[in-house]
């Protein structure tokens, strides 16, 4: 369906892709990660043509799309493309803006275009919001309605450049319960995304982007779990960990808690889950400051899909003594709670410091 061969496109001196070759077959999911300005979003818009690449050549179903002449508008609607921002137009209802394209555009009658509409806005679940206006839709409802306008162009790929990292957390789910029913109904779909779990649940295939190109590529589980090339796997633990320096005990919590908070629905963690792990973190830092007037502090939370497993890693630089251990003696309630949430604890004394290692399972 896509295949894009030797494509190059720089912007004055930035070589942002730089023959770049790829082959998509009808049908097939491909997500697309990799840092900021890897060229994620110049990629995509290079299927799309809203960019000219210097050179190389663009198939989309057999046709080359950068070929001399090529007509770019018709080009252009052979391809959905859904932006972070949904580009809604405010001023019409959900329903005309599904129904404008068809009818100005494809030439459809009105009520064609009208029945596929409303059949489109059922299949987004806002089969109710025909008459609203986008300024009566929160952030989730309008990008499926953008996501619904797209579809009534008919377009024969979809491409998405982060459709979800606008939205409120809580809103994400909705959008990508909409695109997994796409990847069900064998639409070929290009998803620039920095959900890697829902990378893996609805890709046939990964392309890691970075220096001037696909970097690496392979099957979902093999990206994530088994990255061959060195800045992928440094690219997927850095996603899939966090890392927090604590100086002084008036350090500011919520703002730590805010930022796990973040990396917990980044994972879709439950939300009893995350409780545990602030709770965890707050009792251990409390043991931590309670011997006087101890050093920084590193906190790790890294997560580990295959185990199901996450691990809050306490480093304390200082190797004043294992606080625990302290806390033990003292018989601190502090200690037996995070003994109730947390399913294991190791304490490794190192010539560096003291690492303290607790593992929590995902089910707990
Ligand atoms: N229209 C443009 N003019 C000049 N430079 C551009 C243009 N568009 C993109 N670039 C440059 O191309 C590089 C790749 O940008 P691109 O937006 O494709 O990255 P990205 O991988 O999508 O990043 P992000 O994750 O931040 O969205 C960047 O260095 C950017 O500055
Ligand atoms: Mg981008």
């Amino acid at each position: 369906m896509i295949d894009i061969q030797n494509l190059t496109m720089h912007f004055g001196d930035d070589r942002v892709l730089e023959g770049v070759s790829a082959s998509i077959p009808e049908g097939e999911v491909v997500s697309v990660i990799g840092p900021s300005g890897a060229g994620k979003s110049t990629f995509l818009r290079c299927i799309n043509r809203l960019e000219t690449p210097q050179s190389g050549h663009i198939f989309i179903g057999g046709e080359d799309i950068l070929a001399p002449g090529a007509d770019v508008p018709r080009i252009r609607r052979k391809t959905g493309m859904v932006f972070q921002s949904f580009n809604l137009f405010d001023h019409l209802t959900v329903l005309d803006n599904l129904i404008l394209g068809p009818v100005r555009i494809l030439n459809e009658a009105r009520e064609v275009a009208e029945a596929r509409g409303h059949e489109l806005l059922r299949m987004v679940g806002l089969g109710e919001k025909a008459l609203s206006l986008p300024c009566e839709l929160s952030g989730g409802q309008k990008q499926r309605v953008a996501i619904a306008r797209c579809l009534s162009m008919r377009p024969k790929v979809m491409l998405f450049d982060e459709p979800t990292s606008a939205l409120d957390p809580t809103m994400v789910s909705e959008v990508l319960a909409v695109i997994r029913r796409l990847t069900r109904e064998g639409m070929t779909m290009v998803i620039v995304t920095h959900e890697l779990n829902f990378a893996r649940d609805v890709s046939n295939r990964i392309f890691y982007m970075d220096e001037g190109g696909i970097y690496e590529s392979g099957p979902p589980d093999q990206i994530m779990r088994a990255p061959q090339r060195e800045k992928t796997r440094v690219f997927i633990n850095r996603l899939r960990s966090f890392r927090y320096r604590i100086e002084h005990k008036d350090f500011d919590v919520f703002e730590m808690n805010a930022d796990i908070e973040t990396f917990c629905e980044k994972h879709f963690f439950r939300r009893k889950l995350m409780q545990h792990i602030q709770l965890a973190i707050e009792e251990s830092l409390s043991l931590y400051f309670l011997r006087g007037n101890p050093g920084a502090i590193t906190l790790t939370l890294s997560y580990s899909e295959t185990e199901g497993t996450v691990q809050l890693l306490f480093e304390d630089q200082e190797a004043s003594g294992d606080f625990l251990k302290a806390a033990e003696a003292g018989d601190e309630l502090a200690l037996t709670i995070l003994k109730g949430i947390v399913h294991d604890i190791v304490w490794q004394p190192t010539p560096k410091g003291n690492r303290i290692v607790m593992t929590l399972n995902e089910t707990s």
